[in-house]
């Protein structure tokens, strides 16, 4: 605290000693052409206090208390966990702010806004920042589009405001699942990084900020439309919170301390991430129950656990132009019902999941028919169509309580393990009773979601939108599994998937083998290759594998059987990422905590321009234990240009410090295939 203002010294690797030596070791020093005095903007970044960057607050009351200057006033700190009030009698504004470090090293900042005055104050913003040292001098976030999302960008911070929105409702296809800054040295495995990632689904942005007198920041905050948050006398506005991370150990640094804290939550998955065939590309709208039992068969004899019947059950809903919002089951394409589908399923020992959109309807459906007012929209104006379909205003208790009564009903009478969540368009002109409605949108999905669980409980929801536009912390506690892409192509899913886990623990991720000749991309790519990239995540299927051939359904079956006896590793290790020397290649597996055990992936993505690629090493074993190192080939072996590959893909035995110094040779792959190997402490 310094002259009432609570200042952030530093965000970073730890440090011990007397925070008031700390203090004068960071204090500034006076500039010619400057303050008189040295000023300490301080955790609010306040003009009042001398700060000439973003303010972390930013509001008024009908043109008055558009500055402010919060004074500490209540400060606890317990352990690692501390808790600050900070209040503006002038302003009538309260600001409680907590900053909690869990043990994996993930700092949680939780703030809200209170009005202490009588008259409505207007919220326009709340960003959490955090201070960057210079020497983190790039930044890395992740753009992307449907059916290519979470694909890196990394480029040199330099004075100014780089800034990452997302204005879509949803948090989007192009949504940064993290904001990291970065030394030009850091890697996967070393270096430092400063990581944020905000929970929130809606709008929300990222700035890294680097002002004029050299600091610099990073944030995170909601985007709030004109007039979306107003606070009357005593409402509080919680601000979605902020994760964030520092790492001395390279990206894979950030990843681990993430999948930890995902993973200590009580409400992370527990039981086997049972292996899935989702039914969408596979059948897209042809639902015919004896093509299903077919696949069901197949399904059974490959080991599938869970099956689950994507978009196209319910009522009119025969293509994509109509039906959303009518969530009863279609009696022409289902005239018994769901049920005895879904015994016959069961009846095979596998689970069944069920698809739902609920957020959204089609002009052609009895619900728009119904109340053509139940969408978010802006006056006498309807938003423009997108995928033939349009926003249900969810903050209409109306149509909030007709999706919950609807999709809970056929919960309630049938036997559903699983929902798959979908969100095919983006929010625009999206006005609830004629002010701006994406938070509220926002938080009616997260309640939706809540109760849903509270009435069914057991029940697993999926986050899909469009494939992977809604993965964010915000709505992570209410999931148990992300679509990470409807890019099936196991080659672009290398990346894909590669950048989600930057956050995402692998077994939130759904990762599924798709059809020979891929749907997105129009490429044949090999089984191995497509089973390799499946097993790294929460695995299924997504392909008519009664179009399978013999050989391919052999080998579906002991991929499925290598899923399964190797997922409790898959889903608790650690993930790694090599920094393989190789443009051409990637390596990266997942070791056991207690490093006995690890699961490499090799990965050809193009040809390589050498003989001899770079070994193959690895990180984080045992030095003086010695491993079994083989490839493993539960799909079919990979598709190798050479006339012999090493030896010692047959199995060799060798120490940690020589896998982890020396490697191994790399063989080489035709592009796009994948080597799968496993390394045993004996
Ligand atoms: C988009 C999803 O990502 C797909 O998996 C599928 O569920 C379709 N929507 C169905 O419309």
């Amino acid at each position: 605290m310094v002259n009432g203002a609570l200042v952030i010294r530093h965000w970073g690797a730890p440090i011990s000693g007397e925070i008031s030596q700390i203090s004068l070791a960071t204090q500034n020093s006076i500039a010619n052409s400057s303050w008189d005095e040295p000023q300490n903007p301080g955790f609010m970044r306040e003009s009042a206090r001398g700060f000439l960057g973003r303010p972390t607050l930013s509001g008024h009351r009908n043109g008055l208390a558009w500055s402010t200057k919060f004074e500490v006033t209540d400060f606890h700190h317990v352990e690692n966990k501390c808790a600050v009030t900070l209040r503006d009698f002038h302003a009538e504004l309260e600001i409680n702010v907590t900053f909690e470090l869990d043990k994996f090293g993930v700092l949680i900042l939780s703030a809200s806004v209170k009005n202490i005055g009588e008259r409505d104050y207007s919220l326009n913003e709340f960003i959490h920042w955090l201070p960057l040292p210079q020497e983190a001098s790039e930044t890395l976030d992740f753009v992307g589009k449907w059916s290519n999302e979470r694909q890196p960008q990394r480029r040199k911070i330099q004075t100014g405001t780089w800034v990452r929105e997302t204005r879509e409702g949803r948090s989007g296809h192009n949504f940064s699942i993290a904001d990291i800054a970065l030394t030009p040295q850091t890697s996967f495995q070393s270096g430092q990084a400063w990581a944020t990632s905000i929970a929130w689904s809606g709008n929300s942005h990222y700035l890294v900020e680097r002002i004029f007198d050299g600091s610099q920041s990073i944030g995170a905050g909601e985007i709030l439309l004109p007039g979306e948050v107003i606070l009357k006398a005593n409402e509080i506005y919680e601000a979605p919170q902020l994760f964030a991370v520092y790492s001395s150990a390279g990206l894979d640094g950030i990843s681990t301390a993430f999948h930890s804290h995902i993973r200590s939550r009580d409400v992370h998955p527990k039981r086997p991430r049972p292996l899935t065939l989702n039914m969408w590309e596979a059948l897209y709208f042809d639902h015919d129950e004896v093509k299903i039992k077919e696949l069901v068969d197949v399904a059974a004899y490959v080991g599938v656990e869970r099956v689950v019947l994507d978009d196209g059950w319910f009522h009119s809903r025969r293509n994509d132009r109509s039906g959303l919002g009518d969530w009863v089951i279609d009696p022409v394409v289902w005239p018994n019902g769901l049920a005895p589908i879904i015994e016959y399923i069961n009846g095979k020992g596998i689970e069944f999941g069920l698809w739902f959109e609920g957020e959204m309807v089609n002009p052609d459906s009895d619900l728009y028919r119904a109340h053509p007012e139940w969408i978010l929209h802006e006056g006498d104006r309807t938003p423009p169509l997108w995928r033939h379909q349009l926003v249900l205003d969810l903050a209409h208790e109306g149509a909030f309580n007709h999706v919950l009564e609807q999709s809970s009903a056929i919960l309630s009478t049938h036997n559903i393990a699983y929902i798959k969540w979908d969100h095919n368009r983006v929010l625009v002109d999206a006005g609830h009773l004629g002010k701006a409605g994406v938070r509220r949108q926002t938080q009616a999905i997260y309640k939706l979601f809540a109760e849903l669980k509270r009435r069914h409980p057991g029940l697993e929801i999926e986050s899909c939108a469009s494939g992977g536009a809604r993965i964010d912390l915000g709505v992570l506690d209410l999931v148990d599994r992300f679509w990470t892409s409807d890019n099936n192509d196991a080659l672009e899913r290398q990346t894909i998937q590669r950048w989600t886990s930057q956050v995402i623990p692998p077994e939130l991720l759904g990762t599924h083998i798709g059809p020979t000749l891929g749907h997105q991309t129009g490429r044949t790519i090999e089984l191995s290759m497509r089973a390799t990239t499946a097993l790294f995540g929460h695995a299924g299927i997504e392909w008519n594998i009664t179009q399978a051939t013999e050989e391919e359904k052999l080998h579906l079956k002991s991929w499925a059987a290598y899923y399964n006896a190797n997922r409790a590793l898959l889903h608790s290790g650690q993930s790694i990422r090599i920094d393989y020397p190789d443009e051409h290649g990637y390596l990266y597996g997942v070791l056991s905590q207690d490093a006995k055990k690890a699961i490499y992936a090799y990965v050809q993505l193009t040809p390589t321009v050498v003989i001899n690629p770079a070994p193959l090493k690895f990180v984080g074993l045992n030095p003086s234990a010695t491993y079994s190192i083989k490839a493993v080939f539960p799909a079919g072996a990979p598709r190798f240009m050479l006339i012999a590959p090493p030896e010692w893909i047959k199995g060799i035995e060798i120490s940690g410090s020589a896998l982890m110094t020396i490697g191994v040779t790399a063989p080489i792959l035709a592009p796009a295939n994948a080597l799968l190997l496993e390394l045993t402490q004996i």
